[in-house]
């Protein structure tokens, strides 16, 4: 009888790939794209820059930025095919559920997708980067029975679906919020979603079957989903001055606070901390008396989690517990926060993607067998 092996359930700490596209230094709270801090990124760059960073390897010259970013924004419109498919799907079915059918329609506009040479796959991801933003405006206005808003091409990717979802242009100071949140959403090495994206992609299916694995993957609460549920809790907790209540009750029914601990950061994501600090710089740009009372629990909770299981246990904010209330400064309802990860994600899905086909290689680990064997055949005359 051999041996039964030590088992790493969720592949804790496995390493299953290498990779250039970023590094997630989970006991400092780092994290670099390309080896350019997310924070000077945050600070200095825009998503389109990044998505350029993330595929290529390296920051653009003038001349590069200004043909990717044209190639995006001439590839924002809907076909006609989709827009009816959110439509009909608008009334009765969560964004995410939306984001993912409407993703997985893309691939009746290629004429070749199953092309896999590197300027082909990158063109397939750039189609992509482009259209889902569109995709999760266009659910936004249909869930609200509003008609469908056609790209604005003077407006960035972030600006533009905030223009597309609300129908009007952004605040300078809500441009860097959204573009912000694009950033800080669009890559973080193999997280589950990019995972299996990757797992598809590494039986040689097409970049939008992968694509479609990634979004069904990110919607659990575990992951994408927490930034929507965490806002529920925001919600649900009401007035700032239940917050340690409902929390300790939470914790001492076994629950999970939303927005709350990670695999691999066992210190504050860094992320977090930039929307942390955008949210209190929004406090100076007279927000909702919503807003205000949003950050007051958020901010309670905060100090609570973290001296009740920050030490201990290695709990503490990541990027979805101080999303929701940035998105509600600027008027974005809870379902919509995730097909926005979705919108960013896309980046980082498209650059694993692009990386890993150099040198493929089939996902496929193995389980401990914990059955029964040769076990004789009953006929179901005999059961
Ligand atoms: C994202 O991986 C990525 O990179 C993801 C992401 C990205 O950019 O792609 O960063 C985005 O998904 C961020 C995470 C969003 N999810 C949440 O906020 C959901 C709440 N968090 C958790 O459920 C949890 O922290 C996970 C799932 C994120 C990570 O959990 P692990 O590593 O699998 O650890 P675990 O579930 O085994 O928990 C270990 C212990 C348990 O207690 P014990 O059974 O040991 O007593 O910690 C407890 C858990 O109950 N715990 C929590 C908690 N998270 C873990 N207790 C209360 N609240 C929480 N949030």
């Amino acid at each position: 009888m051999t041996e039964k092996p030590v088992i790493n359930y969720g592949l804790e700490g496995i390493y299953v790939d290498e990779s250039a596209i970023s590094k997630v230094d989970g006991q400092n709270g780092k994290l670099w794209y390309r080896g350019y801090s997310v924070e000077s990124l945050a600070e200095q760059s825009n998503f389109e820059e990044v998505c350029y960073l993330l595929l290529n390897g390296k920051l653009p010259s003038k001349a590069e930025y200004d043909e990717f970013s044209r190639k995006l924004w001439n590839r924002r419109d809907l076909p006609a095919e989709v827009k009816d498919i959110i439509k009909v799907m608008a009334p009765r079915s969560h964004p995410m559920d939306i984001m993912r059918t409407a993703t997985s329609m893309l691939v009746m506009y290629d004429n070749d997708p199953n092309n896999k040479e590197n300027s082909a796959t990158l063109d397939k991801v750039i189609t992509l980067i482009a259209k889902l933003p569109s995709i999760a405006a266009a659910t936004g206005r249909f869930r609200e029975k509003k008609e469908y808003i056609p790209p604005d091409d003077s407006l960035s990717i972030p600006s533009n679906f905030l223009y597309m979802l609300t129908g009007k242009k952004p605040t300078k100071f809500e441009s860097k919020l959204i573009d912000l949140m694009f950033i800080l959403h669009a890559e973080h090495s193999t997280n589950a979603s990019t995972f299996s994206v990757l797992v598809t992609a590494s039986t040689l299916a097409d970049v939008y079957a992968a694509t479609t694995s990634g979004i069904g993957t990110l919607k659990g609460p575990l992951h994408g989903g927490a930034d929507e549920a965490a806002l529920s809790m925001m919600n649900a907790i009401g007035n700032p001055d239940n917050t340690e209540k409902y929390i300790e009750e939470a914790l001492e029914g076994k629950q999970r606070i939303m927005g709350f601990g990670h695999r691999v950061y066992k210190t504050y994501d860094p992320r977090a901390k930039l929307v942390r600090s955008y949210l209190e710089e929004s406090l100076t740009k007279e927000p909702s008396d919503e807003v205000r009372r949003l950050l007051q629990i958020a901010l309670r909770a905060e100090k609570l989690m973290i001296d009740k299981l920050g030490s201990t246990k290695g709990i503490w904010p990541n990027i979805d517990f101080f999303a929701g209330p940035l998105y509600r400064v600027m008027g974005i309802e809870g379902q919509m926060f995730t097909p926005i990860f979705v919108a960013s994600r896309m980046a980082g899905w498209g650059s694993h993607i692009v990386e890993y086909w150099h040198n493929n290689k089939l996902v496929r680990p193995v389980e401990w067998y914990t059955g029964q064997l040769d076990l004789k055949y009953i006929p179901m005359s005999e059961r």
